[in-house]
Parts: structure tokens; C-alpha cells; sequence
């Protein structure tokens, strides 16, 4: 893997043509992978959902292969899969819920037991699923993994000034005390184990933080670099180059 290309920006008009693009390279992504099994890594939060929405839709319901797509969560709120934080609950409702997914591809992360135990549990799903308990850089864990942006830099669930972003044995986490839920986070590791990874990115509130981070400044965000390519989908509030 040609890890450490510069990231891809593609700046569009509003968050609508933002959900059509990542959908648009989603499905190029999971068609990539030919006829083995691909995973996806889904991103939690608010600006995902209308790309989740697409999918199950044509032009993207006729031709994503869905018996080989595999989805996993890149964090969970470690609360009821009813709850409306759940970030398992939004992607129920928008994609799951609609698409023709066979339940054995649907990995939710668990929120039962403890965040400790429910991030082993997740962790050797994960392992199972890859198949070896090494990430080789060479056989990425995920074709494509979706990534968020906080205005504080964080993506998934890890925070700034968290143990998490030290972690690179494990490969899920529990991160407690930072929002007022838990959060159950896949560390770094995991995550740059991605053939392509996306941020989706839109609203004028994010302008900043995406300077900052796509600036290289100390925030997780911009710590994360996937063995692949890494693609950032703004639309023109969030893109801080865009001129005014
Ligand atoms: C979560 C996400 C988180 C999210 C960012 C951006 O569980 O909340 O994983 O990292 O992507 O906080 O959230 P919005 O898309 O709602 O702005």
C-alpha cells in the first residue's frame, strides 16, 4: 500500500452533492474489492446520515454488491441501541433498516457488559473477521473507512488529551469521562488498517478545524494516517481554501 500520499480534497457545493460523492466513491471502493468479502467502517455523529440514506436509494440500491459488504462502526456511545445517540440506531434507520444487508455483515459494537468488555468483545470481532491478530499494511483491514470531524479535532472517538491516541496494541478502546456518555473507540491502528479513508466534513463551523488539522496541527484528527489514501469530502462552508 502506497501509504502517505498527499490526501485528496473534493470540495462541492452543499452537504447534499458531499453525500452523493462519498456514496459515489463508497460504492467504487466496495466494487474494488472484485468478489472477496469488503468492509466498510462506518462514521457516527450527524454528517454521515444522508450518505446512509443514499445507499438503500437508486442509483446506489442496484449496484452496490451488499452479500459481500461487511460493515463495521469506527465508535459507538455506549448506550441502549434504542437510544438516539446510538450511533448503531442512525445507521439502522437510514441504511440497514432499507438496503437488502444480510445480518451476519452487519458488526455493531456492543453496548451491553461494561465499555471495557464490550471494546474486547468488539476487538476480537474484529481480529476474527481479519483473520490474524497483526495488521499488515500490505492487506488493510478496511476498503473504506468514513471518518467525522469534532471542533475540537477528534474523530471517532478519540478526544484530544485521551490515552486513546497513545494506544497501538489495542485495537478497541473504552474512552470514559469525556462526554457524558462512554464512547467505545477503534484506536489509530485500526483505522489507518484502511484502503481509502474519507472524512465528510461540511458547515462553516467546521472551516477552522479543518485548516487546522488538513495544516498538520497536533490533533488527533490530523494523527491519523491510513496505510491508503485519504480523502477529504467538504462541502464549500467547511473548505477553508474556498475563496469568499
Ligand atoms: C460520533 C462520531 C464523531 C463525529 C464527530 C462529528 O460518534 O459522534 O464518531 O467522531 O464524527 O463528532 O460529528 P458531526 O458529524 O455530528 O458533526
Amino acid at each position: 500500500m502506497s501509504g502517505g500520499d498527499a490526501a485528496i480534497a473534493t470540495v462541492l457545493p452543499d452537504p447534499e452533492a458531499v453525500a452523493s460523492a462519498a456514496a459515489d466513491w463508497l460504492l467504487e471502493r466496495v466494487r474494488a474489492a472484485g468478489d472477496r468479502p469488503s468492509a466498510v467502517c462506518l462514521a457516527g455523529g450527524s454528517t454521515p446520515q444522508r450518505l446512509y440514506e443514499l445507499l438503500p436509494a437508486p442509483p446506489y440500491r442496484d449496484a452496490f454488491p451488499w452479500e459481500r459488504v461487511h460493515w463495521f462502526w469506527g465508535d459507538e456511545r455506549f448506550v441502549p441501541r434504542e437510544d438516539e445517540r446510538s450511533n448503531y440506531r442512525m445507521v439502522r434507520q437510514a441504511l440497514l433498516d432499507r438496503a437488502p444487508v444480510p445480518e451476519a455483515n452487519v458488526h455493531p459494537i456492543p453496548t451491553s457488559f461494561t465499555p471495557r468488555e464490550a471494546a474486547a468483545a468488539y476487538e476480537r470481532e474484529l481480529r476474527r473477521f481479519y483473520g490474524a491478530d497483526t495488521l499488515d499494511p500490505a492487506r488493510p483491514l478496511f476498503d473504506a473507512t468514513l471518518l467525522g470531524l469534532g471542533e475540537d479535532g477528534h474523530t471517532a472517538s478519540l478526544f484530544p488529551g485521551t490515552a486513546a491516541l497513545e494506544e497501538r496494541a489495542r485495537w478497541v478502546v473504552a474512552v470514559e469521562g469525556v462526554k457524558p456518555e462512554p464512547r467505545i473507540t477503534l484506536t489509530y491502528p485500526p483505522l489507518e488498517s484502511s484502503r481509502e479513508a474519507a472524512f465528510l466534513v461540511t458547515g462553516a463551523g467546521k472551516r477552522d478545524i479543518v485548516r487546522r488539522v488538513r495544516a498538520g496541527a497536533d490533533l488527533p484528527a490530523a494523527r491519523l494516517h491510513p496505510v491508503g489514501r485519504l480523502r477529504w469530502f467538504l462541502d464549500r462552508e467547511a473548505a477553508p481554501e474556498d475563496p469568499r
